[in-house]
């Protein structure tokens, strides 16, 4: 890594915005110093800490020990049995929430539908003997690649359920990132629908599965949910339909008693090289994290309508659509598609006409939804909106205030959270009744978080100096490994600095202790909240039988934060035809799905490296953004590929 010596924050914020006295009167932490006392309690004593939170949940078998850490190895509630789907629908049934409603659905066509705590629990227990007869075992990694519909949420508790890991595949993606999870988790099994509604056409879901089916004889079932009724291919004996095997499937499979590390999940994410890294989260740890982190983060109560517009494919989505707020025995709303269909209101709508108090998207989100304009948002009675918060990448302070003025009419807290998929849950973030906020800053530690800024060599930066976000302590949610692979598992997040967690991020602590996130520092790039290996899409591009070498970096883009430049040199001979860059985008949308297609792409003869051969994507960084280099270049191998660059920046389109 070549950025800790040049890590400079240029963000200045004055604004500062305490909460409404009535909302703190309400809140479950409802001044700051509540928010210190028991800040420094999770910190003195962190294992009696998290020991009398998870008292709270059910338990089939008690932990003998809060905590075994042998650094960077962490157990949590060792010992303990318990089942996480158990706790988000038997508990709440028993708590009396059983008519309550548990997820509100609707679709992209408009098709809505709800589902009670009860009725939530009836289907779940029905698809997990559905699995259990298809030959799940308790252990069996199970590949979720679905639209946003209930049966997404079902499936992932059903295999919590009986103790099956999942591993859920964004919509988004497509054949090749299929191919390269199943094979990863050795799963078997896909549980998959014939298609999803996005922005009024079918996306073809179960087409994909059979692609990446017939490149690989690892997979022996598919479940195939009827959603659009767009015409698939069933192939016999390994193809069910979703309606046939729940028919045929018994309503009384019992909650599996989970060790407390039992893996709940995989959940594939990019890093620094060209395969993405299955993410393992355990069951009692992350249940007793996600749940206790909604709770504060969100300021859950009973009858909140809590909207998160994520993706289940994201860790979002796993945590705060599905987990977290279920085991808190609140309503989640979930919604099929795009965020502009049939029109640029259609969140705002859906806020009004489901009174949803509590909202949670993405920055990028924002930024689009500022650009069409105030009028789709202020045509919609947004009164019943208590709390919004933010997620996924760096929130700018002027989309701070719109989201502030605009959406939340001036009344809303704004919890700007961050965290990652390693992470499990919300790792800084305000209380919404406790913490004065920044716009822009994701402002103080979650209980029981230790972050700091430390410089490559370990050493704590002082106030607003930049430096690398290191967590220092472990935390019930944090990631037990990268699966398979525990050599990696170190090397990644545990070497930078020597026996601290970093996982990417730079970052400054201001005078008030806040932490003002400045972005990935590493090979990952955010387009729209997406996380986005550089060294995926290169690998893709490389994959073209035209392509000699390629290069990927991130500039800035307003809307998606983000977006992929991709500097391209063919193999030798090799005469661009027209229509190549087009070609190109298709190849990496294709194989890794539409969200990485880049915005540009740049055919060159030759790309700067340095002396032992290292591509210099800093140059390129510079040439895509400015088209001109100012930086040092005394490493630079060839001179001359610098200039030939900017020359080419010039006939770039
Ligand atoms: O760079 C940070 C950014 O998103 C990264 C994690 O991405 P992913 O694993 O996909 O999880 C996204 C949802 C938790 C982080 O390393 N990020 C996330 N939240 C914020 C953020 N950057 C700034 N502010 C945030 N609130």
């Amino acid at each position: 890594m070549s950025h800790s010596d040049s890590i400079q924050s240029h963000l200045k914020e004055a604004r500062k915005f305490p909460p409404a006295p009535e909302f703190a009167q309400a809140a479950h932490c409802g001044s700051m110093a509540d928010y210190e006392a028991l800040y420094q309690r999770s910190i003195d004593d962190p294992e009696s800490f998290w020991a009398e939170i998870a008292e709270q949940f059910h338990w089939f078998r008690k932990w003998d020990q809060v905590l075994d850490w042998q650094r960077p190895n962490a157990r949590w509630f060792v010992g303990g049995q318990t089942n996480i789907a158990y706790n988000c629908l038997d508990r709440q049934i028993e708590n009396g929430r059983g008519d309550h409603p548990a997820i509100v659905f609707e679709g992209e066509p408009g098709d809505q539908r709800t589902l009670t705590f009860r009725e939530l629990r009836d289907e779940v227990v029905r698809f997990a003997g559905a699995l259990k007869q298809l030959g799940v075992r308790k252990g069996d990694r199970v590949t979720v690649y679905m639209p946003m519909v209930p049966e997404l949420a079902i499936t992932v508790l059903a295999c919590a359920w009986i103790g099956a890991p999942h591993s859920v595949i964004f919509g988004g993606f497509s054949v090749q990132a299929i191919l390269d999870r199943v094979e990863d988790a050795e799963s078997e099994i896909v549980i998959t629908a014939d298609g999803g509604y996005r922005r009024g056409g079918v996306v073809a879901l179960k087409t994909h599965v059979d692609d990446a089916a017939a490149r690989t004889d690892r997979i022996r079932k598919i479940v195939v949910l009827q959603r659009c009724n767009n015409e698939v291919t069933m192939q016999a004996g390994r193809d069910h339909w979703w309606h046939d095997v729940v028919a045929d499937a018994p309503t009384d499979t019992p909650a599996e008693r989970c060790d407390a590390e039992d893996m709940l999940y995989l959940l594939y994410t990019s890093g620094s090289t060209g395969k993405p890294k299955g993410i393992v989260h355990t069951t009692g740890g992350y249940m007793v994290y996600t749940a206790t982190t909604a709770r504060y983060v969100f300021d859950l109560k009973p009858d909140d309508v809590y909207w998160c517009t994520a993706d289940i494919g994201w860790v979002t989505g796993h945590s705060y659509v599905v987990y977290g707020i279920l085991a808190n025995g609140v309503t989640t709303l979930m919604y099929e598609g795009a965020p502009n269909h049939p029109d640029w209101d259609r969140f705002w709508d859906i806020c009004a006409r489901h009174r949803v108090t509590k909202f949670y998207t993405a920055p990028t989100a924002i930024r689009a939804f500022m650009r069409e304009g105030r009028e789709h948002v202020d045509k919609h009675d947004l009164s019943s909106l208590k709390l919004l918060g933010s997620v996924g990448e760096p929130i700018n302070p002027e989309a701070w205030m719109w989201y502030h003025e605009v959406v939340g009419r001036g009344r809303c807290p704004i919890v700007d959270t961050w965290w990652q998929t390693e992470t499990g849950g919300i790792m800084i973030t305000p209380l919404p009744g406790a913490t004065p906020t920044k716009p822009g800053s994701a402002t103080r530690p979650f209980f029981g978080i230790d972050p700091a800024i430390l410089n490559m060599e370990g050493v704590e930066q002082g106030p607003n100096a930049g430096g690398l976000l290191c967590v220092r302590r472990p935390w019930p949610g944090m990631l037990r490994g990268i699966y398979r692979d525990p050599d990696r598992f170190v090397k990644q997040y545990w070497s930078a600095i020597d026996g601290v967690y970093f996982a990417g991020d730079s970052s400054r602590r201001d005078e008030d202790g806040y932490f003002w996130i400045m972005g990935r520092v590493d090979d990952v790039i955010k387009v729209s909240g997406h996380r986005l290996g550089t060294m995926e899409i290169e690998s893709a591009l490389v994959s073209h039988p035209l392509v000699a070498e390629a290069a990927v970096v991130g500039i800035p883009h307003e809307i998606k934060g983000n977006a992929i430049a991709a500097f391209v040199t063919l193999k030798a001979g090799v005469e661009p035809a027209a229509g190549l860059r087009g070609e190109l985008s298709k190849h990496v949308a294709d194989a890794l799905g539409s969200v990485a297609r880049p915005e540009q792409i740049r055919l060159t003869q030759a790309l700067p490296k340095t002396r032992s051969g290292k591509i210099m994507r800093r140059l390129l960084r510079e040439i895509a953004t400015s088209g001109t280099v100012t930086g040092d270049t005394t490493t630079l191998e060839d001179f001359s590929v610098v200039a030939r660059l900017a020359e080419e920046q010039d006939k770039a389109v």
